[in-house]
């Protein structure tokens, strides 16, 4: 083989593609349709309003529904002109059939209806190209085993259909096989998935076909990619061909490349590799913002492009144990490929170029005309439950980076279409210092293992030998394995409280004279002090609190988020400030520490809380006397040993050691000053109680922080994406087993959802698994103690009487565990719709429409967190005005709140309406002074 590729090659190639291609437009350029697109691609908020109706249609019944949202949604885009014009006209129920039409017949550009017929006529079709297939079973996200099912049935079906004389080719996409796919549970995945790919691969083996393995999102590319390096070994002797998609957008797909040349030396067989630039760009950017993880893809299109003609190039020239499959629609990206198979001389059946149905079908003939082999990548499915493809598709058709577009609408000259990227040099990234702390990325596998090293260091470290049975020690259990104590630690005893809190004061005042610079120092060096040993933290809860290791992350991250928010707060609030100065008369307040704090924190984030409360005690100035909820016991120790650390000297901030009975002598005591408390609603009510009362000798009113209980609500509106609210719900309602005061312990659905709701719940609850937090492979844990189990079972054993039991899961037969429970038909007078349960029980009622499910949502002694699913302007709109919480999320979980992003905290029996990790909660640990100055002397008035 003599010489390399050129540049002058490349051109060439891609002139004489070009000169073909632009002969004619796409269909999808075409017709109403094409007058549609083009007229979006100059409008945005137009384009975001037609996708959103794309998306909500297959939810919406009826015409009606259909004309509500399509104007609703036209209305918000503030757009004008003709084409809004006549979308609005479609929007009434007698034409909306009209949008619907329009919509399906876009669909069909993308997608082929799963029949015979269909797909006989689409082979019929791409064969006179010439073109292959191959066939991809479009759905929608698979949350259940019967959906994953289902979906191997689909890919069974077309493995056994006429393939009018071609090998059957297929595109399967792995997370479609198992509804739990998590790189925290590698090998339980594998299982599940191998489960129904056997299957497939059978069939597969009977018609020598290729399945290759789409890519997907990158958190699960590892664990994807792993998966079928395990297909290619444990089905090496099969007779089928594995091929997997590589993403050019990503820079380490060159190690995959060449994981796959060593598979396919190991395994003496061919692999296929297609190429492709990636599909999820835009998400993987809004994803890596909002979680603080770097952003994986290159942030630069012509970085991208650049990359994928040297991947294309290096998988060309090992065509002796890969097959390439270049895949996209860039007439320069296109170029590069085919020049280097033409060098290395390769012939149909070495390699080929993949395209999507319906996209570029010009440039596609004209590679035809050029004797390119071709396979085109063929959806197949219901034309409304593809939407999600669909809209996939259309944003590609109509972004401005978009190839497409520029080939054919945008009029781009062929030398800048077909010039070489420039990749400019990389700036340091554009993404802005996360807002809070990043959890830890499970999927890296580096970071699995130093969390599991920290675990079983903790778990070697943690067994109590001592066999004292003294009634003054706290015995710490592990609530998976109650007979596990974990440590041994003397209580305080009550008479050594006036000691402590003399102490305290006279520690306070030190501290309030170093300063808030110094103050605030001393947080973040906490702060940093935790971070160093975030997995070690997080260990103590998986042990100790029974949190499965993500809400045992998360606990310690939200700490370390406080101790960063309330320093940054306290910078504003510190000093003097203005209001309003006249010509003779200065007037500025200040703030100032009340003095003593008690800090009496629950078990259930049993460091965030406490270093919540305790940050802002300590930052704002006062001594902090930390009385941690016992079961939360050795968290609170650890924090106590990183404040050593960090020299926060324990006189000023003491951990003491008890339960109900030195909770109540602190809050009782005439020397303190304020009361932080987080907990139950019955004991903050006795806490405001004992605390408004004043002693003889208390010369002072306490103030309280109270955050109190929840019985929170999300309603499903009719038009909800069911994929998301499901995730939403189970997420909120089971998250660490439902002990959560923001949980979700009531779902409302509208009355026309509400059985596909309950069907889909149901099913997705069954893939939980439950049992040992302590091992990944399990998504939710034990409750906490045996108190708490006994409480959960005693409100299902009244669940049963008031209403109907639609599913109940497994749990483990020891250990401190209630099933998850989920009931129906519950009334807004039954207990179980009005009472704090905190544990993994749901309840789920039913409205005739909207506007009466915030009716029986806010109907409740409760008001923290509430949640909505809709896709209706109009009902987020009433949600915003009338649902009465402290904490609404739309389209979301109701749990999670990140300090400084979603100020958290309840109305009602829930709190005060002061939001722990918003802008006005330190001011409650502080009282104002406001000076005002007389500077006039005997009409002299100084300037300053
Ligand atoms: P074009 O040259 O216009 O490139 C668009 C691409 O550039 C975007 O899709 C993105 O990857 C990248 N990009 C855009 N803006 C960028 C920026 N600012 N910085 C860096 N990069 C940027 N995808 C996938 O993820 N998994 C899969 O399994 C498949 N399978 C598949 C099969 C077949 C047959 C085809 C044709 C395509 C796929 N894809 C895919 C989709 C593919 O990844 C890609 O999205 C489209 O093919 C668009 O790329 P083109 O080369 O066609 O267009």
């Amino acid at each position: 083989m003599a010489g390399s590729v050129t540049e002058a090659d490349i051109l060439a190639i891609g002139q004489s593609l070009l000169q073909s291609a632009r002969q004619s437009k796409p269909a999808l350029y075409r017709g109403v349709s094409g007058q549609i697109l083009e007229r979006c691609l100059n409008d945005a908020p137009l384009r975001a309003a037609l996708f959103r109706f794309i998306d909500v249609l297959p939810q919406l019944k009826g015409s009606a529904a259909q004309a509500g949202h399509l104007a609703a949604y036209i209305e918000e885009s503030g757009s004008s002109g003709l084409l809004p014009g006549l979308m609005k006209l479609a929007a009434r129920p007698s034409l909306s059939w009209l949008a619907t039409l329009q919509v399906k017949h876009m669909a069909q550009n993308f997608l082929v209806e799963e029949s015979p017929h269909a797909m006989a006529a689409m082979l019929k079709a791409l064969a006179a190209v010439p073109a292959n297939i191959t066939l991809d079973a479009v759905g929608e996200a698979v949350l259940t085993d019967a959906e994953a099912d289902a979906y191997r049935d689909r890919v069974l079906w077309q493995l056994a259909q006429d393939w009018q004389g071609q090998v059957p080719h297929l595109s399967i996409k792995l997370t479609a096989l198992a509804p739990a796919f998590d790189p925290l549970d590698a090998a339980g995945t594998k299982k599940r998935v191998y489960s129904r790919l056997l299957p497939i691969i059978e069939a597969a083996c009977v018609r020598n076909a290729t399945l290759t393995v789409d890519m997907e999102h990158h958190e699960l590319k590892d664990q994807i990619v792993a998966l079928f390096f395990d297909m290619v070994a444990d089905f090496k002797d099969m007779r089928w061909q594995p091929a997997i998609a590589l993403q050019a957008y990503l820079p380490e797909t060159g190690d995959d490349i060449r994981r796959a040349l060593n598979s396919a030396q190991r395994n003496g067989r061919k692999i296929g590799v297609r190429l492709v630039k990636g599909a999820y760009w835009d998400q993987e950017q809004a994803w890596s913002q909002e979680r603080g993880w770097p952003m994986p893809c290159f942030r630069d299109k012509a970085a991208t492009d650049a990359h994928y003609e040297k991947l294309a190039a290096e998988l060309l020239a090992r065509s002796d144990v890969l097959l390439p499959a270049i895949a996209g629609h860039n007439p320069r990206s296109l170029a590069v490929a085919i020049a280097h198979a033409r060098h290395h001389g390769l012939r149909t059946g070495q390699w080929e170029v993949q395209m999507l149905y319906g996209m570029a079908e010009p440039l596609r003939n004209a590679l035809a005309q050029q004797k390119v082999p071709l396979r085109i990548y063929v959806p197949a499915g219901d034309l409304l439950a593809g939407m999600a493809y669909l809209i996939r598709r259309l944003l590609e058709n109509t972004a401005s980076t978009s190839i497409l577009r520029q080939t054919w609408l945008d009029a781009s000259s062929d030398d800048a279409l077909l010039k070489a990227p420039e990749v400019p040099t990389p700036k340091a990234p554009e993404q802005s210092p996360p807002a809070t702390l990043p959890l830890s990325d499970f999927s890296r596998s580096d970071i699995r293992n130093d969390f599991a090293k920290a675990l079983a260091a903790a778990s070697g470290a943690l067994h109590s030998n001592d066999r004292t049975d003294d009634p003054a020690l706290h015995l710490s259990r592990n609530p998976h394995q109650p007979s596990w104590v974990l440590g041994r630690t003397r209580m305080t005893p009550l008479s050594k409280i006036n000691v402590v809190i003399e102490s305290a004061r006279k520690a306070q005042q030190e501290w309030h004279k170093k300063g808030t610079a110094v103050r605030v120092r001393h947080l973040l060096a906490l702060a940093d002090q935790i971070e160093a040993e975030r997995h070690h933290f997080a260990a103590l809860q998986v042990l100790e609190a029974g949190k499965p290791w993500r809400e045992a992350d998360a606990d310690v991250a939200e700490a370390i988020d406080f101790l960063h928010y309330y320093s940054t707060q306290m910078l504003y609030l510190a000093g003097a400030h203005t209001t309003t100065n006249f010509p003779g008369e200065h007037n500025h307040y200040r703030y100032r520490p009340r003095g003593v704090a008690v800090v009496i924190a629950p078990w259930n984030f049993p460091l965030a809380i406490l270093t919540g409360m305790t940050a802002a005690a300590l930052v704002t100035g006062n001594a902090a006397l930390m009385k941690p909820a016992l079961p939360g016991l050795l968290s609170a120790q650890a924090l106590r040993a990183a404040m050593d650390k960090v020299d926060i000297p324990t006189a000023l901030c003491p951990l003491l050691v008890g339960g109900v009975e030195l909770g109540q002598a602190l809050v009782a005591h005439p020397q303190v000053d304020v009361i932080a408390f987080t907990g139950s609603r019955a004991v903050g009510l006795d806490i405001l109680r004992a605390a408004h009362t004043p002693y003889a000798e208390q010369a002072h009113l306490k103030q309280v922080v109270c955050e109190m209980g929840g019985k929170n609500a999300i309603i499903v509106d009719a038009d909800a994406d069911l994929d998301e609210a499901v995730l939403g719900i189970l997420a909120s309602a089971f998250g660490y087993s439902g002990q959560k005061c923001s949980a979700c312990s009531r779902v409302i659905a509208v009355e026309s959802i509400a059985e596909k709701l309950q069907e889909r719940l149901i099913a997705a609850a069954q893939t939980l698994r439950w049992g040992n937090p302590a091992d990944p492979s399990f998504d939710h844990g034990p409750l906490i103690n045996e108190a708490a189990q006994k409480k959960a079972l005693d409100y299902i054993a009244i669940g049963q009487t008031e209403a109907r039991l639609l599913w109940q899961g497994s749990v483990p037969d020891s250990g401190c565990y209630s099933p998850p429970t989920i009931f129906t038909d519950v009334k807004p007078e039954h207990r179980i719709a009005r009472e704090e349960v905190f544990g993994p029980v749901l309840a789920l009622m039913t409205a005739p429409d909207f506007a009466s499910a915030i009716t029986m949502a806010n109907d409740s002694d409760y008001a923290l967190t509430g949640g909505v699913y809709s896709r209706l302007p109009q009902h987020l709109e009433l949600a915003q005005r009338e649902y009465r919480v402290g904490n609404l999320y739309l389209n979301r979980r109701i749990t999670g709140a990140r300090v400084g992003v979603q100020p958290f905290g309840g109305i009602a029996l829930s709190g005060t309406g002061i939001q722990v990790g918003g802008p006005d909660y330190l001011k409650q640990f502080m009282w104002m002074q406001s000076v005002s100055q007389n500077v006039m002397r005997k009409g002299f008035v100084p300037d300053v």
